[in-house]
């Protein structure tokens, strides 16, 4: 039975237990119930209530949501804050003061506490650091940097002057990263030299030189280089610097900067249906709330709370639930350099119980295969740990298969853990649909319900409401305070990716298929309805992979990508390829699909490698010249071909097509 048909049939209900209900910021659904009515009934009172309770204003806000720019909204406008002195500042003279705002643990198990008041002297010193290097508040900072304290530092201490940050995930490509410096005008490249990951000492500054190498890059004045390894890497004089030279002399207070609501507190690209990557551009005053408040509400944090999420800072869910949410909630997090297998598929469990963890956020794929792995070796598996600190886990990143959930409930949570199945993307700034570990009854696999004041609903093409239990596409019919603003120099990308005309304009388009329960209402997402792919929880455009791939000009002539399901990282890339050549079999065509996959890493990035490549004479296409894709899909998942192919003008290549390297 496939994932699909398998939720299909759920009908399992797990209500939440009363030790997550008793005490709980939303304890039960009447809490719930009432949030969501304060939330239709005045929405403008409910928001400015929350964000006079939850952020810090320099200079408070008058005007709550302004509508008169649609689609480009605004909110809190002209209240003035930090962000950065929101995450730190706010607990001086506080119980957290003394207590560890970061627990890292480096890839070889070393551990390094960093308390409140520590990690505000070195955000401090390095946003003086980044000043004496000429960044000025509006300017944008590139972070391309391993998971380490110095990561998050970098984020904040741009926060804190009003730069805007830009962060990399360390596996994007040179090519990659010298788009998205030019893309955003970078002044500033902040990177380390190495990054540690299973042991291995991977390059990050040689990627960087690449990058910038290019040639472009007008706007980059200096690279700050942080030391991970005592190992060298080549510096460019009068441009690179290491972050023990930027940081000498420069003193631990910094008055934070107080900037706008709405300025821009960072730009994060991802993929859309265009080749081109969008540069998610996201506010300050709304993007921090929704961060501060999805941890009181959707993990229902508490001060004595360790709390780990094991998000890159390259992706939204490092953003939100690393850089920022914690720190605004002020809990203790573990931040972890390494990857879940090493130095063996029982890193997470011993990692909770050493750190003690109360909740715990990833993704399915992961599970997944730490359930394999757990299969094959008895030692790896959970139950050799003492899991009981935990009280709430988390799921992100794609959907999460029933059985995936059930392990993760039995094994990680003893049955006793809610699990918390959180939908939401890169554009939506944090949490939209997902269960409240206090009051909502759980059901495998699904997302459950709205956060309060998140006006998601189910539509068709043209923007009706389409009834429970029918699928269709997930939108949000009212703007919310963390939503991406514009993308970065695109304003009419934004207006037609997310706010499409034939919708009426004012409906936020997710991009997601997406289904209620006839029963409880309760939302389960289908998977994307655009040409963006999920592969292990990293968000892929069919279209980037295939320009990659067309990119190499002297082998490639036509290239088509879609996914497939895959037990493991839930989809794969799967490309269809017409060589200039003749087609190659055997063993040549396994090289050539060697060659080619190391082609897209480079391009890309190692995480957007094709998984199956096959090779064709052509690519079926209709007399009009058109690829039929949907035949491709079926192809790619190995079902006969049952769709209608007379209008195909080469039938003959489909069974070329099918066949597997
Ligand atoms: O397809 C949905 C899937 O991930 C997409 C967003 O990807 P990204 O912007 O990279 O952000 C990922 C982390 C928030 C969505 O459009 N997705 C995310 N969370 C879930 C999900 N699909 C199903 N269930 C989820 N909990």
């Amino acid at each position: 039975m496939s994932n699909i048909e398998s939720v299909l049939v759920e009908n399992r209900v797990f209500p939440p237990p009363e030790a997550a209900t008793k005490g709980a910021r939303i304890s039960g659904m009447d809490a719930y119930n009432a949030l969501c009515d304060e939330a239709s009934k005045d929405p403008d009172g409910f928001w400015s209530r929350l964000a006079r309770e939850n952020i810090v204003w320099n200079k408070p806000f008058t005007k709550v949501l302004d509508e008169s720019n649609a689609p480009f909204y605004t909110w809190f406008d002209d209240g003035e804050l930090n962000a950065s002195a929101n995450c730190l500042d706010k607990h001086m003279g506080t119980a957290a003061e003394n207590k560890d705002a970061i627990i890292f643990e480096a890839d070889d198990g070393a551990v390094t506490r960093v308390t409140y008041k520590e990690l505000l002297g070195r955000v401090s010193q390095f946003a003086n650091a980044l000043k004496a290097q000429g960044v000025n508040k509006g300017d944008r900072v590139l972070i391309y940097m391993p998971m380490t304290v110095e990561g998050v530092i970098a984020m904040q201490a741009c926060a804190r002057i009003g730069a805007t940050h830009s962060v990399v995930f360390g596996g994007f490509s040179a090519k990659a990263l010298h788009e998205r410096i030019i893309d955003a005008g970078a002044v500033a490249v902040v990177t380390a030299n190495f990054q540690m990951r299973g042991g291995k000492e991977l390059p990050l500054k040689s990627i960087v030189d690449e990058g910038i190498a290019m040639g472009g890059c007008t706007t980059l004045k200096s690279v700050i280089v942080y030391m991970r390894t005592p190992t060298a890497c080549n510096m460019v004089a009068g441009r690179d610097t290491t972050f023990a030279e930027v940081l000498q002399g420069q003193s631990t207070d910094c008055k934070p900067e107080p900037v706008g609501a709405e300025h821009p507190l960072f730009i994060l690209y991802t993929s859309g249906s265009t080749g081109k990557p969008k540069g998610v551009q996201h506010s300050t005053g709304g993007y921090l709330l929704w961060a501060k408040l999805t941890m009181d509400w959707t993990f229902d944090i508490k001060p004595s709370d360790v709390f780990w999420c094991t998000a890159d800072i390259g992706w939204i869910t490092g953003h939100t639930y690393v850089a920022y949410g914690p720190l605004a909630a002020g809990c203790t997090q573990v931040i972890f350099e390494g990857v879940p297998t090493y130095p063996n598929a029982g890193r997470f469990w011993q990692m909770i119980e050493k750190h003690k963890v109360t909740v715990f956020y990833t993704a399915p794929t992961a599970i997944r295969s730490l359930i394999k792995a757990a299969e094959t070796d008895e030692k790896v598996h959970p139950k050799n740990w003492d899991l009981t600190s935990l009280r709430i886990l988390g799921s992100v990143g794609e959907p999460i298969n029933p059985e995936a959930w059930m392990w993760y409930h039995r094994h990680v949570g003893g049955e006793r853990c809610p699990i918390v199945d959180t939908f939401w993307q890169t554009e939506t700034g944090g949490h939209m649909i997902t269960p409240l570990p206090g009051a909502t009854p759980l059901v495998p696999g699904s997302c459950t319900l709205p956060l309060p004041g998140i006006m998601a609903a189910i539509v068709d093409e043209v923007g009706h409401d389409i009834p429970n239990g029918s699928g269709g596409m997930l939108v949000v019919k009212r703007p919310w305070p963390s939503m991406i603003r514009t993308i970065w120099g695109d304003p009419e990308r934004f207006k037609k990716s997310y706010f499409p005309e034939e919708m009426g304009g004012k409906l936020y388009l997710a991009g997601d298929g997406a289904v209620r329960s006839a029963d409880r209402g309760y939302f389960r997402i289908t998977g994307r309805i655009d040409d963006v792919l999920n592969v292990s929880g990293h968000r892929l455009g069919t279209m980037e992979i295939e320009s990659a791939l067309v990119s190499m000009t002297e082998l490639v002539a036509e290239a088509a990508v879609v996914g497939r399901p895959d037990d493991l990282t839930g989809e794969a890339v799967c490309a269809f390829v017409v060589l200039k050549r003749s087609r190659p079999v055997g063993d040549e065509a396994k090289q050539i699909a060697n060659v080619l996959r190391n082609w897209v890493a480079k391009e890309i990035g190692p995480i957007a490698k094709p998984k199956d490549i096959r090779f064709g004479d052509n690519l079926p296409k209709t007399r009009s010249g058109k690829i039929m894709r949907r035949l491709l899909r079926s192809i790619a998942k190995g079902e006969a071909i049952t769709q209608d192919t007379s209008t195909l003008e080469n039938p003959a290549i489909l069974e070329q097509l099918a066949e597997k390297l």
